[in-house]
């Protein structure tokens, strides 16, 4: 590579321009509604953690942690981690503050980029971006039910929801977990030779995760293993028919399928993925289910949780398949040339945006001559110009050109621009 090459961005890792923005914030207004709604409080946690703290949580021997975070020591020698998830920083963060001693039940929801080092393909990015949010401190199928009731509010307001099917299962308790996995180590022991390498490997560690292969070549090994649900004691199978019930009752369609075990080694209880035909492999939009040992786990006091992540990237794949979102313009653009009518434009700007607090006014800067300035302004997408010459400064006037109408341009007086918008763009005047 020359030395004047330009630098690209590193491999999986996008930028979201401009003109994909709405996609991004239409979700994220969306998403911050219903959170509010359901009275669900935002936190933040950093980027960059202990690398023990996935060890010890999504697990030693999940893909994640084995074969996919970005793992480095920092300049001290501190092993670190860039998350490749959500909910144990989220856990992290509540041990360390010992929020959950003051207040066991909370409702909390955070965004951002999470980095795993995948093989990127459509739907999947080594830098990627989540929605995710994590209940504390109740048992019951209740709160279970609350979560997958405001996904599917989140698929009917983005209108995808035809798009999802949900599926359900039930990893039980550790003593049934660890009766169902005595009887999957005897039936791939006995199928040894028809596992694949991976399958092999993790028939020791972690033979539940057997279940999650995606290799063709595993397909008919795994037709015959033995179910996870005959092997639910009564309390997990009670908490599985009460959230079928809530179900059931909000008319949302689900199906039991028995050999979801999700990828990461935290759940205990229920685990659910909304899941989608359209986008081919990367077919999970949003996973989670209850994990109510991490806590402890973690040096905090016992308590239940239950959460979810959607990956946004896949949610605006299927996004942009269904409508066209076009990213702002703004509603004025304003010209201005002449030493004087540039000294005015930013303070008459200034006035405007603080008296009308949804406007959209873009200042031209950079001078140039009039004809250049309405080329910008008619690229700009602006629906109005507003003219701003050395005569309409003298006179504290501007001159309204529509650029998107055929009607006469109209000369105003300045002191009546926000009355003059209000009526025109039917904008609120700020108190
Ligand atoms: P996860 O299944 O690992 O769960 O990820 C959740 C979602 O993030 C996936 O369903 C997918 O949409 C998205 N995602 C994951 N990896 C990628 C990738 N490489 N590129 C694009 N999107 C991706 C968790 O992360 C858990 N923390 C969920 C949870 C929260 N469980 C309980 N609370």
């Amino acid at each position: 590579m020359s030395s004047s090459s330009a630098i690209q961005a590193v491999r999986g890792m996008n930028d979201v321009l401009p003109d994909e923005i709405a996609y991004w914030q239409h979700i994220e207004t969306i998403w911050r509604r219903l959170m509010t709604q359901y009275a669900y409080q935002e936190i933040r946690f950093p980027l960059v953690e202990a690398a023990s703290l996935f060890q010890r949580s999504v697990g030693e021997t999940s893909d994640i942690v084995e074969k996919e975070t970005y793992t480095f020591a920092d300049r001290n020698g501190d092993l670190l981690t860039l998350r490749p998830e959500g909910t144990a920083v989220c856990v992290r963060a509540l041990v360390q503050h010992s929020v959950l001693q003051q207040q066991p039940v909370q409702r909390l929801w955070y965004m951002g980029p999470m980095f795993r080092h995948e093989r990127p393909q459509k739907g999947r990015y080594r830098q990627f971006h989540q929605l995710g949010l994590e209940a504390f401190g109740m048992h019951g199928a209740a709160i279970e039910a609350e979560i997958l009731l405001l996904t599917t509010r989140l698929w009917q307001e983005l209108g995808l929801s035809a798009l999802f099917k949900l599926q359900i299962n039930s990893l039980g308790t550790p003593g049934t977990r660890a009766a169902y996995r005595a009887a999957l180590v005897a039936y791939f022991t006995q199928h040894h030779a028809q596992l694949d390498e991976d399958s092999q490997r993790r028939l020791d560690k972690n033979p539940l995760r057997i279940l999650d292969s995606k290799n063709p070549a595993m397909t008919a090994v795994l037709q015959n293993v033995p179910q996870m649900t005959d092997y639910l004691d009564e309390v997990a199978r009670a908490q599985l028919n009460q959230l079928c019930a809530y179900l059931d009752k909000a008319g949302i369609a689900y199906e039991i399928n028995s050999r979801l075990v999700r990828g990461l080694d935290y759940y205990t209880g229920l685990v659910f993925e909304w899941v989608t035909e359209h986008l081919g492999a990367q077919a999970t939009v949003c996973g989670g289910g209850r994990y109510d040992n991490l806590v402890a786990e973690l040096g905090g006091p016992a308590s239940e949780a239950v959460g979810f992540s959607i990956g946004m990237e896949r949610l605006i794949l299927l996004l942009q398949a269904q409508q066209n979102l076009s990213s702002p313009v703004p509603d004025v653009y304003l010209l201005n040339v002449g030493e004087l009518a540039e000294q005015n434009a930013l303070k008459l700007a200034e006035d405007l945006r603080l008296a009308l607090p949804d406007l959209s006014l873009l200042v031209h800067c950079g001078g140039g001559g009039f004809k250049s300035q309405f080329k910008k302004a008619d690229k700009s997408g602006a629906k109005i110009a507003l003219i701003l010459g050395d005569d309409e400064a003298k006179q504290t006037t501007v001159t309204v050109k529509y650029l998107r109408e055929e009607r006469e341009q109209v000369t105003v007086p300045q002191y009546e621009m926000v009355e003059f918008f209000k009526k025109e763009l039917g904008l609120r005047i700020e108190d």
